[in-house]
């Protein structure tokens, strides 16, 4: 892309940010919740959703069009989180499905296996070779700061896809993905709605540490058990989003404490993994067990768990989130403004035989309906 085309779509991008900062929050799209997006550091919550910026200027709208009407292939460049769990791997394969050759692009994919060194030179990397946009579905929230300014400066638009950074909103174009503060009110509020009035001795499985994923659910969920005096969270401790931290997670903790009625592992993978431990040490859970198990992500297995009744309550992070991103590239080619920030929404599911306002109830038409 010409570096003056690019300088268009940044001053557009401006305009577009500018927008958001003066927006209320009465004016955000709607939202499960209608709360501030998942990294709450990220994005204060009157900042975060934002009207559409008035459109680039004319000139700008014929040339940034003109690599895909010439028939180039658009540059994108995607710096993944890593391979961690089976969310992670849907949502890998939504953007090379997405971003295929076929459909206009050339895809630079790099999964940086959960290190945030490795990410930050990846999207250096990227810079220098002068790809048309960039994708990060950021490690940590943190950090992010001086390579932003280095996209900035080469005048390539940066899209935030999956969670959230803590950065200037003024340094990327856009910011795009779940409200990970509303996944975890909604595990509680599904919670306090499940035990109706009952005591509950909780026991967390966190995510990444510094994952504004991890963030944002430890937040709304402790956000719930403020309002529920009878709830204690006996511990949280973080199993890396894996099965296997998961299950060592558990077993240490089954090692600690006796009077758990909850583990809440903040996705799938960790909750299988915390499922084997339990196994192992003749804990019995799910709605005909002693212990509740809370997951998130509601990926196609970690939702069979659900209908299964192991899992009692799992609460969605939809991975098909590349197709909100090319909508925000194909607006940008198009030389249109683009919103600051983009909700993908999602919902709760609990076990047969359970009803609730918060969430649907599993069968196995629910199952044989999902796309992940
Ligand atoms: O950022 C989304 C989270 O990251 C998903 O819940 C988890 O499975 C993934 O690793």
């Amino acid at each position: 892309m010409k570096k003056k085309i690019a300088l268009l779509l940044i001053a557009a991008m401006t305009i577009s940010t500018l927008a958001a900062c003066g927006n209320s929050a009465a004016e955000a799209p709607a939202s499960t919740t209608e709360e501030a997006p998942a990294a709450e550091e990220a994005a204060p919550e009157e900042e975060a959703p934002a009207e559409e910026a008035a459109p680039a200027e004319e000139a700008s709208t014929e040339e940034a069009a003109a690599p895909a009407a010439d028939g180039e292939l658009i540059r994108v460049g995607f710096a993944q989180v890593g391979h961690e769990s089976d969310w992670r791997a849907a949502n890998t394969k939504n953007y090379q499905d997405t971003f295929s050759e076929a459909n206009g692009y050339e895809l630079s994919f790099v999964d940086c296996d959960n290190d945030h060194a490795v990410q930050i030179e990846t999207v250096r990397g990227f810079i220098e070779q002068e790809l048309d946009y960039i994708c990060i579905a950021p490690i940590q929230s943190a950090g992010w700061d001086t390579v932003l300014q280095e996209a900035q400066d080469a005048g390539i638009p940066v899209l935030i896809v999956d969670r959230a950074v803590d950065a200037d909103p003024s340094l990327y174009t856009t910011a795009l993905g779940c409200d990970m503060i509303a996944e975890g009110e909604a595990a509680g509020n599904w919670l306090a709605e499940y035990l109706n009035g009952e005591d509950a001795n909780i026991l967390v499985i966190e995510g990444s540490v510094g994952a504004s994923a991890t963030l944002g659910r430890t937040e709304g969920f402790n956000n719930i058990v403020a309002q529920n005096s009878n709830w204690t969270v006996l511990d949280s401790q973080s199993g890396d989003f894996t099965q296997a931290g998961g299950q060592e997670v558990m077993e240490s903790f089954i090692k600690s404490y006796s009077d758990f009625n909850v583990v809440v592992c903040q996705n799938d993978n960790e909750a299988y993994g915390a499922m084997d431990a339990m196994d192992a040490a003749g804990i019995t859970y799910g709605v005909d067990g002693d212990v509740t198990i809370i997951s998130f992500d509601a990926t196609h297995d970690g939702l069979q768990y659900t209908l299964d009744g192991k899992i009692t309550c799992n609460v969605e992070c939809n991975p098909l989130q590349a197709g909100f991103a090319e909508g925000v590239i194909q607006k940008l080619e198009a030389g249109e403004a683009v919103d600051a920030w983009t909700l993908v929404e999602d919902e709760a599911f609990v076990a047969p035989g359970i009803e609730s306002q918060y969430a649907v109830t599993m069968s196995q038409e629910v199952l044989d309906g999902r796309a992940y």
